[in-house]
């Protein structure tokens, strides 16, 4: 599994540091207010896992399956795999996603929210954000990392369901992509 990483970007130890910080921020911005993080899966499970335990405020969760990807190539629409949402009206909501790329599953899920939630707030948190030639679809409020626009693996995000358990953050190499595209 190491040997299909061509470099490593952040370590465990520089992502924890990260998220001590982003929780901080997060923490002062929501004192006094009803907090429901909406956590994207699965790519967010082990970010919403160590974030979440750093942010000292009673809050609920809910988690979104979503899905946009095929390979590494997103698939221009995204599909969201539950019906239901939790009740947030009245609630101030903060989405959690592993990354920002074309910034279309972000965008489709703030309008779901908008639309059928009732949320005082909507606002954003990611990990990593790539930095793109064009425009990303939306923006997000909070971001841990701006990377390259790489494909990446480890520290919960995949490749074909694989490298989701790397503790640290690389770009997969060519030869890892095309070995699983076959
Ligand atoms: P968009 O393009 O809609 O993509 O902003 C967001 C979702 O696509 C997945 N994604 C990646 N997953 N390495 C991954 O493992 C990547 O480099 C990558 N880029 C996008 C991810 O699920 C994210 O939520």
């Amino acid at each position: 599994m190491q040997g299909d990483i061509d470099r490593i970007l952040y370590h465990e130890t520089t992502i924890l540091s990260r998220l001590d910080e982003m929780a901080h921020t997060i923490a002062k911005d929501y004192e006094g207010k009803e907090l429901t993080v909406v956590s994207i899966l699965n790519g967010s499970f082990i970010f919403m896992a160590d974030l979440l335990r750093r942010i000292p405020l009673p809050l609920q969760i809910d988690s979104w399956s979503v899905s946009s990807y095929h390979g590494t190539k997103s698939k221009g629409r995204i599909e969201f795999r539950q019906n239901s949402i939790a009740d947030v009206t009245g609630r101030h909501v903060l989405i959690l996603d592993d990354i920002l790329d074309s910034g279309l599953t972000l965008r489709a899920i703030k309008d779901r929210l908008a639309a059928e939630s009732g949320a005082a707030s909507i606002r954003s948190c990611v990990l990593l954000r790539k930095k793109l030639q064009r425009e990303a679809a939306t923006v997000a409020d909070y971001v841990g990392f701006e990377i390259p626009d790489e494909f990446v693996v480890g520290y919960g995000l995949d490749y074909n369901e694989q490298y989701r358990n790397l503790p640290y953050i690389g770009v997969l190499n060519e030869e890892a992509i095309r070995r699983h595209a076959r």
